[in-house]
């Protein structure tokens, strides 16, 4: 039951624009409530938020318990806010491919939030899919193929010391010694653990391929999948300004930082919250 001042307006293709919270002083009802429409919508958008550092912890911990990412680079002082940066020297970014965090995790990241500090003149939109929608609308012959079925996840493709962040300019992100970069294995439609609901659990970033089969022989179907899910219509668009703030669930969404800026400085501060092992639907 949301709060009366708390709106949520539901977004094009995917996620709701959420207005009447201010984050930096959240209480502890309306934590209650950003919970409920997160897991209900599966990412949620607000404008216009001065959350300080401490205050993006503060909310982060209202909310759930934080995971710190081992890979990204922190905010000075702040362990628990990792830094997703562009300088206007680089050519990569972070994030520049469809992908979910933390799904190479044992107990996958429940949610992140991304806080825009500053955004290029133009460009540097985040793209958002909903693995709800995507499950909803396979046909009946496509979920009995891939009910059962679980994949594994990696990132040692993307994190380890030839992996796709260290071959760009993303070198902050590659594992320091000592650091694992760890596969895990999920069932490839889950049943969301906060909303019920079926969801589709693969996605290009880190899943390498179906338990039991070869990546070559998983391929067909997990690009199969892919496109399935990058439909339009389950697609959404959100272009950030300074103070804006994306909260995604991991479990029932997918996103794509896109790349079209270069030359100009962007800077997020992301707080990832933990989440637990994943059931099938
Ligand atoms: C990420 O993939 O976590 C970063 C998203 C963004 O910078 O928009």
């Amino acid at each position: 039951m949301l709060h009366d001042r708390v709106r949520v307006r539901k977004a094009d293709g995917c996620g709701a624009h959420v207005e009447g919270i201010d984050l930096g002083r959240l209480t502890e009802r309306e934590a209650d409530d950003v919970r409920e429409a997160l897991f209900e919508h599966g990412v949620l958008f607000f404008r216009d938020q001065s959350l300080t550092p401490e205050q993006h912890v503060a909310m982060a911990e209202a909310i759930g318990r934080i995971d710190i990412n081992r890979f990204f680079p922190a905010l000075r002082g702040y362990p628990q806010i990792a830094k997703v940066e562009k300088t206007p020297e680089q050519r990569s970014n972070i994030g520049g491919g469809w992908h979910t965090d933390h799904s190479y995790d044992a107990e996958p990241a429940m949610g992140s939030i991304l806080v825009a500090r500053e955004t290029p003149p133009i460009g540097g939109d985040t793209l958002f899919a909903d693995m709800y929608a995507a499950y909803e609308a396979l046909d009946d012959d496509a979920r009995a193929e891939i009910a059962g079925l679980r994949a594994v996840h990696g990132s040692g493709h993307v994190f380890g010391a030839a992996g796709t962040a260290t071959r760009g300019d993303q070198t902050a992100l590659t594992a320091r010694p000592g650091v694992e970069t760890p596969e895990s294995v999920h069932p490839v439609v889950i049943r969301h653990p906060g909303s019920g609901k079926p969801a589709l659990y693969v996605n290009p970033g880190f899943t390498l391929r179906f338990e039991g089969r070869s990546r070559e022989e998983s391929l067909p179907l997990l690009q199969r999948l892919f496109a399935h899910a990058i439909q339009p219509e389950r697609v959404c668009r959100f272009a950030w300004r300074p103070g804006s703030v994306a909260f995604w669930d991991n479990r029932a969404t997918w996103h794509f930082a896109l790349n079209d800026y270069h030359g100009h400085y962007r800077l997020m501060h992301r707080i990832t919250l933990a989440g637990v092992a994943l059931e099938a639907a």
